[in-house]
C-alpha cells in the first residue's frame, strides 16, 4: 500500500520533471525520487555483487528496496538508461559514515560484472588481510564492463594480491585506473599501454617487478603516470617521449637504471618529475632543460654522476622545487641557478661538489632551503648575515670539511650551522 502511494506521488515528480528541462531531470537522478523503476535482474544483481563484499548478514532488499530511489545506499549512484534505473557507480569501503564495509572473507560474485553500466568501480580499504584472507582479483569478466567503465579504483587494499589480470587491458574506455598501495604483484602486463583514453594511471604502492612496459608510450593522452614505491627495474622505455600530455610522472622509489633517455625532453608539460631513489645513471641528461613546465624536479639518491654544467639550468624558469641530491654529482655550483626566479627549494646536499659558493644564491628571491651539505666546497662563504638569520638551519652547508664563515662580519648566534669561522691563517693563505 505505502508503496503504491509512492508510486502515484513520484509519477507527479516524474511529469512535474518532463516539464522541465529533461536534463535537469537526468542530472539529479542520483538522489531524485524519479518514478522509473529499477531493471529487475540488475537489482539483484546489485544486492548480490555488493552482499559478497559486506557478508550475508547484510539484506538489500529489506534495507534498501529502491536501491535507485527512496532508499538510496551509500556508494551507489544510478542513471535512467531506457526508463530503467541502472547502476553507473559503485563504491566499497569507509568513506563515509554509512559506507558499504568489508567483511572479512569478501568474494567477487559473478552478479558485479553484470552491472554493465558502472562507469565507476572502487573498493577502498576492503581486503585488508593479506596473511589470512588474501583475495586475488579476478582474471576473467572484466570484458564485460568493458563498454562503459571509465574508472577502475583499488586503493588501500593490503590484501588484494596476485597479478594485474591481463583482461584490464580490455576495458578500453577507461580513462582513470589506480591501483594504490595494494598487495599486487608480478610485472604489469604490456596491454595496460593499449588503454589509450587513460588520462589518471596509479600504479603505486605495490609489489610490481619487471619493467616499465614500452606500450605505455602510447598513452599519449595521460596526464598523470604514478608508479612510485615498487620493484620496478630496467631502463625508462625510449617510448616515454610519446607521453606528450603528461603533467606528473612519479617514478619515485623503484630500481629503475640506465641513463634518462633523451625523449624525456618532449614532455613539454610536465610540472613533476620525481625519480629520486632509484639506480639511475650516466649523467645529467642535456634533454632536462626542455622541460619548460616544470615545477618539481627531483632526482636525488641516484647514481646519475658528471657535473651541473650540462644543463642550461636558467632555461627551466618554472622551477620551484630542485633536489638534487645525493647524486655522485662532481665540480662547481653553476651560476646559473641563481637565475631560477621562482625556486624555493635547492638541495645540492650529499655530492661530491667542489668551488666555492656563488653568494649569488642568497639572491633568489623565493628560496626558504638551500642545502649544500656533505659536499667539498672550499673556501669562505659570502652571504650576509641577515641571510644567515633568515635561514637557520634551512641553509644546510655543514659537513664541507674546507669550508668557513668570516667570523669577524658574522656573529655566532647567526653563523651557519656547521661551518666553522675562518682561522685567520686560513684567510690569509686563500686570499
Ligand atoms: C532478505 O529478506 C527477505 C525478506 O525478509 C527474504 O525473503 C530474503 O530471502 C532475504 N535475502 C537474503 C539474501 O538473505
Ligand atoms: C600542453 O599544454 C598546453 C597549455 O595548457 C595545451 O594547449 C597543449 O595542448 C598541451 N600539450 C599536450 C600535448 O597535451
Ligand atoms: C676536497 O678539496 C680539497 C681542496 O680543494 C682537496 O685537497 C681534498 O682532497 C678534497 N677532499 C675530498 C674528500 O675530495
Amino acid at each position: 500500500m505505502k508503496s503504491l502511494i509512492r508510486r502515484s506521488r513520484s509519477h507527479v515528480i516524474l511529469v512535474l520533471c518532463m516539464l522541465s528541462l529533461s536534463g535537469l531531470c537526468t542530472g539529479e537522478a542520483d538522489s531524485g525520487d524519479d518514478g522509473a523503476p529499477m531493471d529487475k535482474t540488475e537489482q539483484a544483481a546489485l544486492y548480490s555483487a555488493i552482499q559478497g563484499f559486506v557478508g550475508n548478514l547484510w539484506n538489500g532488499s529489506d534495507l534498501y528496496p529502491d536501491p535507485c530511489g527512496w532508499t538510496p545506499i551509500q556508494g551507489v549512484s544510478c542513471d535512467i538508461f531506457d526508463g530503467l534505473w541502472y547502476v553507473t557507480s559503485l563504491s566499497i569501503g569507509p568513506i563515509h559514515e554509512n559506507s558499504l564495509i568489508c567483511a572479512p572473507i569478501v568474494e567477487f560474485r559473478q552478479d558485479l560484472f553484470e552491472l554493465k553500466h558502472l562507469r565507476s568501480l572502487s573498493f577502498f580499504s576492503c581486503f585488508i588481510s593479506p596473511h589470512q584472507h588474501p583475495i586475488a582479483l579476478p582474471t576473467t569478466d572484466w570484458s564485460k564492463l568493458a563498454g562503459n567503465l571509465e574508472s577502475l579504483e583499488f586503493r588501500s587494499n593490503p590484501g588484494s594480491i596476485g597479478q594485474i589480470p591481463t583482461c584490464f587491458g580490455n576495458l578500453i574506455n577507461l580513462q582513470s585506473l589506480v591501483l594504490l598501495e595494494n598487495g599486487l604483484t608480478g610485472e604489469i602486463p604490456e596491454n595496460i599501454g593499449h588503454l589509450t583514453s587513460l588520462k589518471r594511471l596509479v600504479l603505486a604502492g605495490n609489489w610490481f617487478t619487471g619493467r616499465i612496459p614500452d606500450s605505455f608510450g602510447r598513452l599519449n593522452e595521460l596526464l598523470i603516470l604514478d608508479l612510485n614505491r615498487n620493484l620496478l627495474s630496467g631502463p625508462l622505455p625510449l617510448t616515454i617521449e610519446g607521453l606528450t600530455s603528461l603533467l606528473k610522472l612519479d617514478l619515485s622509489n623503484n630500481q629503475l637504471e640506465g641513463q634518462l633517455p633523451n625523449g624525456i625532453g618532449y614532455l613539454k608539460n610536465l610540472t613533476l618529475l620525481d625519480l629520486r631513489n632509484n639506480k639511475f645513471s650516466g649523467g645529467l641528461t642535456k634533454s632536462l632543460q626542455e622541460m619548460y613546465s616544470l615545477e618539481e624536479m627531483v632526482l636525488s639518491t641516484n647514481s646519475i654522476g658528471g657535473d651541473l654544467k650540462s644543463i642550461e639550468w636558467d632555461k627551466l624558469q618554472n622551477l620551484v622545487i630542485l633536489d638534487l641530491s645525493n647524486l655522485g654529482l662532481v665540480g662547481e655550483i653553476p651560476d646559473s641557478f641563481g637565475q631560477l626566479k621562482r625556486l624555493r627549494f635547492l638541495g645540492l646536499s650529499d655530492n661530491k661538489l667542489t668551488g666555492s659558493l656563488s653568494p649569488k644564491l642568497a639572491s633568489l628571491p623565493c628560496v626558504g632551503a638551500l642545502y649544500v651539505g656533505g659536499n667539498n666546497l672550499t673556501g669562505e662563504l659570502k652571504f650576509s648575515q641577515e641571510f644567515y638569520r633568515k635561514m637557520g638551519r634551512r641553509f644546510g652547508a655543514w659537513s664541507n670539511p674546507n669550508l668557513c664563515y668570516p667570523g669577524g662580519l658574522v656573529s655566532t648566534s647567526h653563523a651557519p650551522y656547521g661551518v666553522k669561522p675562518c682561522q685567520q691563517e686560513l684567510r690569509s693563505h686563500s686570499d
